[in-house]
């Protein structure tokens, strides 16, 4: 399963590439107006930071089919041909779909709301299909299941797309949609880091590294130990 960063602060993507196994970023229109820069300069700035073959999704703004095409093919010039568009899924976005996928782009469909708005995008030749886990659970749906189900129909039709679950707000909704083995999801920073922090490991490690200072007299480490002994 892939995990991607959902934001576009450039510190904050550093910051959790430096200690999590993540494999790329994706940004919205609201992302980038949250980081406050200008757009363009922060995409180029975060394609500099990512690894050689993360993934880099940005999303289009136009409202019309041609704008749409128009804006993938400028995105494609400046940030290389790996990156992937986010389509929303209104009716000019998934007219969008089949004619940006024969011209070679790679495709997320963003704005899901329904396991039927994914499906016919992932038919429409969409890599990714992205549904709102939390906002859909703000509607009173389960963001989970609808993701969970959108995973099973493609598996069941046969479709090569992935469901690239979004917009978490918790780290429990992630790990029910790893459980249901879904492709791939993207969460904020912080979403991210709850997903291996935990106050009772820290507790933990501390005391017993208390109880190893307390047998050598002191806060050494192996290093210092072995040092000490003069040996290489
Ligand atoms: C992901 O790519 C989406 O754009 C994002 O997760 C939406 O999240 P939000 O509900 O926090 O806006």
């Amino acid at each position: 399963m892939l995990i991607l960063i959902d934001d576009a602060d450039p510190k904050a993507i550093e910051d959790t590439l430096s200690f999590l196994p993540v494999d790329g970023v994706t940004t919205n229109p609201a992302i980038l107006a949250r980081y406050g820069a200008d757009p363009l300069a922060t995409l180029k700035r975060i394609k500099e930071i990512l690894p050689f073959g993360s993934q880099m999704h940005a999303q289009l703004v136009s409202t019309t089919t041609e704008g749409m095409l128009a804006e993938a093919a400028a995105l494609r010039e400046t940030l290389g041909e790996h990156i992937f568009v986010k389509v929303p899924v209104t009716r000019e976005g998934y007219a969008a779909m089949p004619l940006l996928k024969q011209r070679g782009f790679y495709i997320t469909a963003t704005g899901i709301h329904s396991a039927m708005q994914g499906f016919m995008a992932a038919k429409a030749g969409c890599r990714y299909i992205a549904p709102y886990v939390n906002r859909m659970d703000n509607y009173g749906i389960s963001g989970v299941r609808v993701a969970a189900d959108m995973h099973r129909m493609l598996r069941a039709q046969g479709i090569q797309s992935d469901v690239l679950a979004a917009s978490f707000k918790n780290s429990e909704q992630v790990l029910e949609l790893v459980r249901d083995g879904i492709g791939a999801i993207t969460a904020a920073p912080d979403v991210l880091a709850h997903l291996v922090s935990n106050p009772a490991t820290d507790m933990a490690i501390h005391e017993q590294n208390a109880d190893f200072a307390g047998l050598v007299g002191g806060p050494m480490t192996w290093a210092d130990l072995v040092a000490a002994t003069g040996e290489k």
